[in-house]
């Protein structure tokens, strides 16, 4: 049986200890949920994933153990356990993960003035993003799933608190694998300065960054998100 929607109501409770308490979002993969645990009130998420998306769950097998093994990485959120349940009358697999207080970078930047970030808040973004990115290069893995709404933002202090939730499985690491989450950070960058609309208004050396959204000229740059983060603490720019 193929269940379309999970549709969680609040109050429900997950494996006898998680009470939903609201849908945080639904995708391709599955439904998120904020819950609360019941024995410690404490905030928990809970990803449900659809059984065309779990492959009988190795889908949520290898997020898991990704996350466990990237446990020291801190721009990803930490994997707590993962629980098997029934919901009309079908086995669905649940990841329980610690639940990561802010806004989605998409969000956040609509609410911007001109919907987008200034150069210099852009830079101090990418920044933070390639720092955090290069501890998982760094262990020779990928995140394989960089995009807006799979980061979430807060402000602190002089630049930006951010976490990353998912991830996609391409298979086992490469240096292609690596270069996309390069590629990835650098088109969040661009998209977050306002993407095509006012790329010709922006500095030179932001858009040598950019490099036009061109992979090969890219990648050239940066091999990895360590080499985009030490290229940003020494660069010279208007
Ligand atoms: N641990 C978390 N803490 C806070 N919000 C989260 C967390 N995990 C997911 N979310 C929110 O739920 C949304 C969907 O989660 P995600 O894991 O990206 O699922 P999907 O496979 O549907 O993209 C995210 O865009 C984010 O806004
Ligand atoms: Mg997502």
């Amino acid at each position: 049986m193929t269940i379309e929607r999970f549709d969680l109501q609040s109050g429900r409770l997950i494996a006898g200890k998680y009470e939903v308490l609201e849908n945080l979002g639904a995708g391709w993969e599955g439904e998120v949920y904020l819950v609360m645990e019941r024995a410690t009130g404490i905030e928990r998420v809970a990803k449900l994933f659809y059984a065309h998306a779990d492959g009988r769950g190795r889908a949520v097998k290898f997020y898991a153990r990704k996350l466990h093994k990237l446990r020291h990485c801190p721009i990803l959120i930490q994997y707590l356990t993962g629980e098997r349940i029934r919901i009309k009358g079908a086995q669905v697999n649940v990841l329980i993960s610690e639940f990561v207080e802010g806004e989605r970078l998409s969000q956040f930047v609509r609410r911007q003035p001109g919907r987008r970030l200034t150069q210099f808040e852009g830079i101090h973004l990418l920044h933070e993003l390639a720092a955090g990115v290069e501890e998982i290069h760094r262990v020779g893995e990928y995140h394989g799933d960089l995009h807006d709404d799979n980061i979430i933002i807060r402000r602190k202090g002089l630049s930006f608190n951010v976490k990353l939730v998912d991830m996609y499985n391409w298979g086992r690491p490469s240096a292609a694998n690596v270069r996309e989450d390069v590629y990835d950070l650098v088109k969040i960058f661009y998209d977050c300065l306002g993407g095509r609309r006012g790329y010709h208004r922006l500095s030179p050396e932001i858009r040598w960054i950019c490099s036009g959204l061109k992979r090969t000229l890219i990648m050239d740059k940066f091999r990895t998100a360590g080499h985009l983060r030490r290229y940003i603490e020494t660069m010279e720019w208007e």
